[in-house]
């Protein structure tokens, strides 16, 4: 994390901000802008999710959080409140960031967004400025000014980019800012709050800003399922995808980032988002075939994992032990949503599998079925320790990238299972020193 020096109370780049709703987007970004010099109101209104904030406990996982939510609190830039109305008066900018969950068909369900619009339309400052940070559909700019209904206070898109796990940095150093609204010095008033990120500025209509975000993360789902399909094709040649990814990072068009396979893309945002752009394309009768094939081809991605453990098993898993590492959509994150870990432990379960799951961010009591725990982990065996998924067990299947995994003591693992098959669906292990140590390894992609 940088330390830059927080601004003066008077300093005129400092405002009055309110933020409503801590979750994943809320809390790094009300952190980033009291850190910046802003006076920030931070809104929550989950008791618990409150309490915890107060007394320092971060309710995610999200590394450099807790520095950057402490020295807000100590400088006093960064307050919390219970409630949103308090939160936003005499506030010069307020940020939406509550969920907007997905229904079935792809659509956001805009309730959260719309009930806090009109919770704090009649409170605020003529000339404040709300600023839709939340993914939302195209559109819901002009849907919030119309929930506030108020023609002095101007709504602005300007939605986030960051990454669960690297929100922290993602928020202090952004690839881009984007802005957009009909009145173009809002939108660019609201960039100038991240004035000192140097990041380049887009300003734009909200319509644009809007659809650039769904892009954004449609984009990024793509290029994953490409590079899972050329993994998977590289198995059919017996070449080897890591050193094709090599190849192609290195042309400065394609770049290194997004090229690493996987069991599938998942998460709360690219899943999300994906299928949002799908029915947005749906909507307005455009047909995004090729959207379409990304997504199809992340559920093969997870159905192709699924084969490689019941091949690793002998061809099927009924009645085998399977020990299962990560559970989480990817690393560094407490987040189970939409998880193809999870996905992938749970397809294994119903197909008979006795799966034994161990993840740094889930405690277990040891090997005890979740049926108390939470509802996402029933039918899970929940393991205190990698060690212990693997006893017994017929293969290991390694499903989330925790950098603790590539370092355990495989002797011991080889030891306590039934049989050393070990599925590498984050290609975190080495292939050959695996195999050198007795296990038979398939990786994604990997010779
Ligand atoms: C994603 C975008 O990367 C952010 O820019 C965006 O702001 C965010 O969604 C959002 O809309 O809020 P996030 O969901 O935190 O961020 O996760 P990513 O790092 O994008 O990973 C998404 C999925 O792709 C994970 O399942 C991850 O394991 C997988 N992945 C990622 C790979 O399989 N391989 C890779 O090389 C990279």
């Amino acid at each position: 994390m940088t330390t830059r020096r927080n601004k003066r109370a008077n300093d005129p780049d400092t405002h009055r901000v309110a933020v409503i709703g801590a979750g994943y987007v809320g809390l790094p970004t009300a952190a980033t802008l009291a850190h910046f010099g802003h006076h920030v109101v931070l809104a929550e209104r989950d008791v618990e999710r409150l309490a915890a904030l107060r007394s320092g406990r971060m309710p995610i996982v999200e590394a450099g959080l807790d520095e950057l939510v402490a020295e807000g609190v100590g400088t006093g830039a960064l307050r919390f409140s219970a409630s949103s109305t308090e939160a936003v008066v005499g506030a010069d900018f307020v940020f939406l960031c509550v969920p907007t969950p997905q229904g079935d068909d792809g659509s956001a369900d805009l309730s959260y967004v719309e009930a806090a619009a009109k919770e704090i339309g009649a409170l605020l400052e003529p000339g404040t400025i709300v600023v839709n940070k939340s993914t939302v559909p195209v559109g819901s700019a002009t849907f919030v000014e119309r929930i506030i209904g108020r023609p002095d206070v101007r709504v602005v898109s300007n939605p986030e980019f960051l990454r669960e796990g690297s929100a922290v940095r993602d928020s202090l150093h952004p690839d881009r800012l984007v802005v957009g609204a009909a009145d173009a010095h809002a939108a660019a008033m609201v960039g100038g709050l991240f004035a000192s990120t140097g990041a380049p500025l887009i300003v734009t209509d909200a319509t644009t800003s809007e659809t650039i975000k769904y892009a954004s993360n449609a984009f990024l789902a793509t290029k994953l399922s490409y590079v899972n399909a050329v993994a998977g094709l590289c198995e059919e040649l017996g070449a080897d995808v890591r050193d094709v990814m090599l190849g192609l990072g290195y042309d400065k068009r394609i770049g290194f980032d997004f090229l690493r396979p996987g069991p599938g893309w998942g998460g709360s945002c690219l899943p999300k988002d994906t299928r949002a752009l799908l029915h947005i394309a749906q909507e307005a009768g455009y047909d995004f075939s090729l959207l379409a094939g990304a997504i199809a081809s992340n559920e093969q991605q997870l159905a192709r994992v699924v084969a490689k453990v019941e091949a690793a098993c002998g061809g099927s898993v009924e009645g085998a032990t399977v020990g299962v590492w990560g559970l989480t959509f990817k690393a560094n994150t407490d987040d189970r949503r939409d998880s193809p870990s999870l996905q992938v432990a749970h397809r294994l379960a119903d197909l008979g599998a006795r799966v034994q799951a161990f993840d740094p961010t889930v405690t277990a009591d040891g090997g005890d079925e979740a049926a108390s725990g939470p509802d996402d982990l029933r039918g899970l065996l929940l393991c205190t320790d990698p060690y212990e998924a693997a006893t017994g067990a017929a293969a290991v299947a390694v499903l989330t990238e925790w950098d603790e995994f590539r370092w355990l003591d495989f002797s011991r693992v080889h030891s306590v299972m039934a049989k050393p098959a070990i599925v590498d669906a984050r290609n975190l292990l080495d292939p050959a020193a695996t195999r050198r140590l007795g296990f038979s390894y398939a990786g994604i992609g990997r010779r």
